[in-house]
């Protein structure tokens, strides 16, 4: 009888597939889920330093939920998709309230949490409770419909059902986490959107997509809509060495962050700054412009450089930090605005060492 698809999937995960991740040979539900919902979207080598270091401040759920919003938020800059914070911290208030502190074990009840849906739930549930459950993210509708040749549009309810009881109907009796985790593996390492590498795919002699010459027609897609575009200025504001930094509103994109404060492209910058921060200013350069993709639009940010011409001597209000250009590329910022940052603090290092050349 030949092997059944998900005995090759887990054989070749032992073999093959990732081993000694921070979150792996675990079963504490508190570091899977974190890890998992880090991982929604973001990449393994982005997520191991973040997941490090969030671990560090908050060790258990309990810490994470006493926390105040804002020192969550400044572990979970730069990772972007910050409503999975904000989701995280509210289902850690809601773990101790309603189970003790304790992650709960019942997989209605972690379908039930702020930010987990039925494929994170599945993944946890197999990962910490070795419970057989099937996931089904895009990595993974992308192998299912490439192997078993499931024509349409992937994000359809209709495909996506589908693929669900595909996806139940194949588990394997034992070794789910192997097989969970191999499946992640290869979708992400061999079975990827452009160039797959059939060749060493454990599963490529039973795969439709393949056979057929159908690699780059599946998975299907629906109609692309175009995603609206947006401008905004930054205001790069600088005065003996630092840069001013602001503190954006809890709600809204990058909720809680530090960042660089913003105009609307029609103000008049200088006057903007006189009546935000009661500093006269003059405009320094225009830098280049940073693009930014959200999901739901495309936003191009126009970073203005301006320099204090007198600061008058007041209180610091809170929200608001002159921080080293030099230290300021590693402050808590959202991902564009470090980058903004970062060509900041080259710019000038550049100055000083023609200013000493
Ligand atoms: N993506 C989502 N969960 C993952 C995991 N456990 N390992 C690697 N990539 C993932």
């Amino acid at each position: 009888m030949p092997l059944s698809f998900s005995s090759q999937i887990i054989t070749w995960q032992k073999q093959h597939g990732r081993h000694g991740l921070p979150w792996q040979n675990t079963r504490d539900a508190y570091r899977v889920w974190l890890s998992e919902i880090m991982l929604q979207q973001t990449q393994v080598g982005t997520v191991i330093p973040y997941y490090e270091r969030f671990l560090n401040t908050f060790p258990t759920i309990a810490t994470l939920a006493d926390a105040p919003d804002d020192q969550v938020m400044q572990h979970w800059a730069g990772l972007g998709y910050y409503a999975r914070a904000r989701n995280l911290h509210r289902a850690a208030k809601q773990i101790v309230a309603l189970h003790g502190g304790i992650f709960p074990k019942d997989f209605d009840d972690i379908y039930a949490l702020p930010g987990i849906g039925r494929s994170t739930a599945a993944a946890i549930s197999a990962f910490a409770f070795g419970e057989r459950r099937a996931i089904l993210d895009g990595n993974v509708k992308r192998v299912f419909a490439r192997h078993f040749g499931v024509e349409g549009d992937v994000k359809s309810k209709v495909i996506e059902d589908a693929l669900w009881t595909k996806a139940e109907s194949i588990l394997p009796k034992n070794n789910i986490e192997a097989y969970t985790q191999g499946l992640m593996d290869l979708g992400s390492t061999l079975c990827t959107r452009t160039k797959p590498t059939c060749l060493l795919c454990p599963v490529a002699r039973t795969c439709v997509a393949l056979e057929s010459g159908r690699i780059d027609a599946l998975p299907g897609k629906g109609i692309k809509r175009d995603v609206p575009h947006k401008e905004t200025r930054m205001l790069v504001i600088i005065d003996r060495g630092e840069v001013l930094l602001e503190k954006r509103p809890p709600t809204g994109i990058w909720g809680g962050l530090w960042s660089l404060p913003e105009v609307s492209m029609n103000d008049d910058a200088i006057e903007k700054t006189q009546t935000r921060f009661g500093f006269k200013s003059r405009i320094i350069r225009e830098m280049d412009i940073v693009p930014h993709g959200f999901t739901h639009y495309s936003l191009s940010i126009y970073p203005l450089e301006i320099a204090i011409t007198t600061r008058p001597a007041m209180a610091m209000e809170p929200g608001i930090m002159w921080v080293n250009i030099d230290d300021a590329p590693s402050a808590a910022v959202p991902a564009p605005v470090k980058r903004i940052l970062q060509l900041l603090a080259l710019t000038t290092q550049n100055q000083k060492t023609q200013i000493r050349t």
